[in-house]
């Protein structure tokens, strides 16, 4: 079929593609012109001003001066590595997504991350992780952007300007660990009981991981799948570590902190250059897509809540392992950009607000932190399947596109064959039905329990992970300043459990309030305890 006009590359329309890689007899500017000299300015004699003439001055200072981007607003702080996934090929039943089928081998780049610390912060904070994974699929790049906690704080995306700015230091002095951030995180958390869920993991022992390598992952939110006949499962998706889930203990993560705060990246790019490679499965709760998307009265579109694996066990689906470190920190762990949008056949998104607010976010972010439209041409973003959009032009465009103007249907550009739903390998959404309603901002009641979940948790616990989270509790909380926050926390956890709060109080000095809802009968889910471990390592 000879080059595609369309999208044709510099390669295609005979432009020699640019070796930008620094090496050669010679050093050049960037226009490749040879210098004979690097080290000295060009001066009106040799004690002179410097001339504005000196065009190589001008253009190594200036490149210097625009050397760094903007790091990331959330999730700044993070590590990466190259591997590969092989399917086990028992996912069809669920999806007809090609790199799930049997010892199909996807690469992958995966950026593990906290959340709220600069580029430049220790690594062994106690926080949220990310766990992103790029799958460079023959059908397209699927990305997989989870945490290594499996609920959110929030159940709509329009709060997470907010759940973020309370927990970022604040603008006048921006120190992170200031008690007034204290003051505003937990004042965020104590009025929007929905963040009381994920809190109580960060305060477990699953806050300070001791290895990005003994984490668990999860996508967070439910997914809809759909298999090669159209029939769709709503998916939750699971990353299970070989080695099992480990986490420091607060004492060493504080050390740490001091003695080696690049402890985490450390640790993942020396086990792989040792050749230890780290591997974790890709594991799938499947649930049936039901007209009220609830499972065991669970919502499975709320991502406050989680589904216990002894009532929808997790299936393994396939295997990551990470082999490669990166060898351009800048161009491949900073430049890659995740885009919940990166779907593959087969898999589609819900309805969840939280996720669809993510849908649009994730792209927004790389307009600005990667110069513009064009992010994905980036060589770490680039798709391994052939691309032929008619996306033009824009700051950062490689592409040399040449052919007639791109639109559809065209009867000029050679006759392309692009025809809606003719092409049974393309994404299809998965035509669910929409509920019958009128614009509205109220929400369902199921997401109005906010305790039941956490309390599960928490009676999930050993007494061994409970006295860690009291005691990660009482310390967070005696660096507030306002006790009207102290109080109200102290509320919340009386809502959760009477043991915990009144354990909390007595570490603050403060009297235990009593619970204002409930306490509900829930049984404890033991593959929460991280000692219990919910996989095995073999
Ligand atoms: C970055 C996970 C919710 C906006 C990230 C990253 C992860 C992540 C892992 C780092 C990606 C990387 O390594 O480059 C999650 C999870 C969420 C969640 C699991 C909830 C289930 C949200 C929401 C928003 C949001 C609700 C906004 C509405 C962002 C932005 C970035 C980011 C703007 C920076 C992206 C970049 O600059 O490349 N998130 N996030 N996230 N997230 Fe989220």
């Amino acid at each position: 079929a000879g080059p595609d006009r369309r999208t044709a590359t510099g390669e295609a329309t005979g432009v020699p593609a640019v070796d930008v890689s620094a090496r050669g007899a010679h050093l050049t500017t960037a226009s490749g012109l040879r210098l004979h000299d690097t080290d000295h300015s060009l001066k009106a004699g040799p004690r002179g001003p410097t001339l504005l003439q000196d065009h190589h001055l001008r253009e190594k200072i200036t490149h210097f001066d625009h050397e760094r981007i903007p790091e990331r607003v959330v999730h700044a702080r993070g590590a990466g590595a190259h591997g590969s996934f092989v399917g086990y090929g028992n996912a069809h039943t669920v999806t007809r997504a090609g790199f799930l089928g049997e010892g199909v081998e996807t690469p992958v780049f995966v950026r593990f991350s906290t959340v709220l610390g600069s580029r430049g912060s220790a690594d062994t904070v106690r926080d949220t992780r990310g766990f992103a994974t790029k799958f460079y699929t023959q059908e397209g790049t699927f990305d997989l952007v989870g945490n290594n906690i499996p609920v959110f704080f929030i159940q709509d995306g329009i709060k997470f300007p907010d759940v973020v700015h309370a927990a970022k230091p604040h603008p006048d002095r921006e120190i992170p660990q200031a008690q007034s951030a204290h003051d505003t995180f937990w004042d965020f958390v104590s009025l929007h009981t929905e963040a009381q869920h994920h809190t109580l993991w960060n305060m477990s022992d699953r806050g300070i991981p001791r290895s990005y390598r003994t984490m668990e992952g999860f996508g967070v939110h439910t997914f809809r799948c759909v298999d090669a006949d159209g029939a769709t499962s709503l998916v939750k998706f699971h990353w299970k570590p070989r080695l099992g889930v480990h986490s420091l203990t607060w004492e060493e993560a504080q050390l740490l902190g001091g003695i080696d705060p690049d402890f985490h990246r450390r640790d993942l790019a020396d086990a792989i250059e040792a050749g230890a490679h780290p591997q974790w499965e890709l594991g799938l709760q499947v649930f049936p897509d039901t007209e009220d998307q609830l499972f065991e009265g669970i919502d499975l579109l709320d991502p406050t809540k989680l589904v216990p694996e002894e009532i929808a066990p997790v299936q393994p689906v396939g295997l990551l392992t990470l082999t490669r470190n990166p060898t351009n920190y800048f161009a491949e762990t900073e430049q890659v950009a995740f885009h919940l949008g990166n779907l593959v056949p087969g898999i589609d998104v819900t309805d969840d607000p939280l996720l669809q607010a993510r849908l649009f976010s994730y792209v927004d972010t790389q307009l600005t932190r990667l110069g513009g439209p064009n992010w994905q041409q980036l060589p770490i973003n680039r798709p391994h399947a052939p691309v032929n959009d008619m996306l033009r032009d824009g700051y950062g465009q490689q592409a040399v596109h040449g052919g007639v103007a791109p639109y559809k249907p065209n009867t000029l550009d050679g006759g392309c064959p692009f025809h809606a739903g003719a092409d049974t390998g393309a994404f299809q959404e998965a035509l669910v039905r929409v509920a019958e309603s009128t614009k509205t901002r109220d929400v369902p009641a199921s997401y109005d329990d906010h305790f039941s979940q956490a309390r599960q948790f928490w009676l999930s616990m050993t007494p061994v992970e409970q006295e860690h989270i009291v005691a990660a509790y009482t310390f967070e909380l005696s660096r507030c300043f306002e006790q009207v926050v102290r109080e109200r926390q102290l509320l919340a956890l009386a809502n959760i459990d009477a043991d915990l709060c009144a354990q909390v109080a007595t570490g603050l000095g403060l009297p235990a309030p009593a619970a204002t809802v409930p306490l509900p009968d829930v049984a404890p889910s033991p593959a929460l305890s991280q000692v219990g471990g919910s996989w095995p390592a073999d």
